[in-house]
């Protein structure tokens, strides 16, 4: 649980960053109103921070594991040029309509791409690779959305994987005995701190970013 401090410093962090968009706020209420696990959805901090990775890497293709909402997609295609695109793919049909009327309603939303089905049929599809890719998808398959990305990375491109500290659990050997989220972040985190194909960062924000950059 957060304590009083930690809430304190995420309001003060949140009114010393950008806003959040209009737009994003709209569809956070919607989230908290008619979805079952708003708390999946990036959010300000974390969609402010999302976006300033993509102003600072500048690429050319992106692609997104698990669109949700369609928050952290947003996020993206706002750091993104003009000419640049984001593929995103969610495996909930159910989601589509809603995280597509978001999408026709940004100005950003042109440059992205939105593909329904799983992810691990759908990466090896694509015919052109990726210089950024944002893993936020199942826990359980991190090592194999990374595996099929790296095929599709550029050299010098970059992966994002989203909770990758799991709220903690990864320190925790009793819940990761007993959870298999918990165990497929553990066996991700392992995977790539041995693999001498990327350099290796883990951001403790929120619930943990990995930073991989294949060389
Ligand atoms: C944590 S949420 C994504 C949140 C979103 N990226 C954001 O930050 O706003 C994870 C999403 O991944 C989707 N998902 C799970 N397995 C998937 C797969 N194999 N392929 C595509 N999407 C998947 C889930 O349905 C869920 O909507």
């Amino acid at each position: 649980m957060k304590s009083k401090n930690d809430i304190l410093l995420q309001h003060y962090i949140e009114a010393h960053i950008d806003n959040e968009p209009e737009l994003l706020r709209e569809l956070q209420r919607q989230a908290h109103i008619t979805l079952l696990n708003p708390r999946m959805l990036s959010g300000h901090v974390q969609g402010r921070i999302l976006k300033m990775f993509m102003l600072m890497i500048n690429p050319r293709h992106v692609l997104e594991i698990g669109t949700y909402t369609g928050y952290s997609a947003l996020c993206i295609a706002e750091g993104l040029s003009e000419t640049a695109t984001l593929d995103t793919i969610e495996i909930n049909d159910e989601l589509q309509p809603k995280i597509q009327s978001f999408f026709n309603r940004s100005e950003h939303g042109a440059k992205i791409t939105l593909h329904i089905g799983d992810a691990l049929h759908i990466i090896p599809q694509f015919s052109y690779n990726f210089d950024a890719v944002f893993i936020d998808g199942n826990k359980r398959h991190y090592i194999e959305y990374y595996e099929l990305c790296m095929q599709k990375l550029n050299a010098g491109g970059y992966i994002f994987a989203d909770n990758t500290l799991w709220d903690g659990h990864v320190i925790d050997t009793e819940i990761a005995a007993n959870d298999y989220q918990t165990q497929g972040i553990l066996a991700f985190n392992k995977h790539v701190k041995n693999d001498s194909r990327v350099q290796t960062v883990i951001l403790p924000i929120r619930d943990g970013i990995t930073i991989l950059k294949k060389i």
